[in-house]
């Protein structure tokens, strides 16, 4: 009994500490302020930042005068994606994600993997546990994970349960085609 209650302590310390950093970290370095860089903007500037009028932050999609767009981390005002078609179509979700996931810890188990000339969530993503998993250009998974799940597979109970399952596991699909598949599948099921 000792014992247990032992870690029990240590596991709430350690809770404990992380909430502390990532609170800390926030409090910190908040998001900068986005109605003091418009104020600040001189007049012949390509761009002036467009903020949220709720948070004061900048929002993570930007467009310049000239109608092209990027994507900002908010919290330092630096840009994250900037397509070098001047007329991309781009989206931020992904990485505003990945920007919030990078500052929530240290180590974060999972950023996601972002399309560079479309800001989309690419295709397959994996965790730093080496699992990974199809993902539709939101962000949804599609499918199974696969990876660092089936060396569980050695161990026989488990193996057992996971048997049914072993091939889509096993089978590191196309992500592409399954995305494309599924995508067509809701479109069937809609019409
Ligand atoms: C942000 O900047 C504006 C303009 O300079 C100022 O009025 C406002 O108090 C600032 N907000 C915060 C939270 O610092
Ligand atoms: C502004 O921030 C609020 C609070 O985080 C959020 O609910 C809202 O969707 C944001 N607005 C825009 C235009 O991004």
């Amino acid at each position: 009994m000792a014992s247990s209650s032992a870690v029990a302590v240590v596991v709430a310390v350690a809770v404990l500490a992380v909430v502390q950093t990532v609170d800390g970290r926030n409090r910190l370095n908040p998001a900068i302020n986005c109605s003091r860089m418009v104020q600040q903007a001189p007049h012949d500037t390509p761009w002036v930042p467009q903020c949220n009028d709720t948070t004061n932050e900048m929002l993570p999609l930007q467009t310049k005068k000239d109608g092209t767009k990027f994507c900002v981390d908010k919290y330092v005002a630096s840009v994250v994606l900037d397509p070098i078609a001047p007329d991309a179509s781009i989206t931020c979700d992904c990485v505003a994600a990945a920007v919030e996931l990078r500052r929530s810890s240290s180590k974060p188990l999972f950023v996601p993997d972002c399309d560079p000339a479309t800001g989309l969530y690419l295709s397959k993503q994996c965790n730093r546990r080496k699992e990974c998993w199809c993902s539709d250009p939101t962000g949804r998974q599609i499918g199974l994970k696969w990876g660092a799940t089936v060396k569980l597979s050695m161990i026989p109970s488990v193996a057992a349960e996971l048997e049914p399952h072993r091939a889509a596991i096993q089978s590191h699909p196309n992500c592409d085609a399954l995305v494309k598949y599924f995508a067509r599948a809701m479109e069937r099921a809609s019409a």
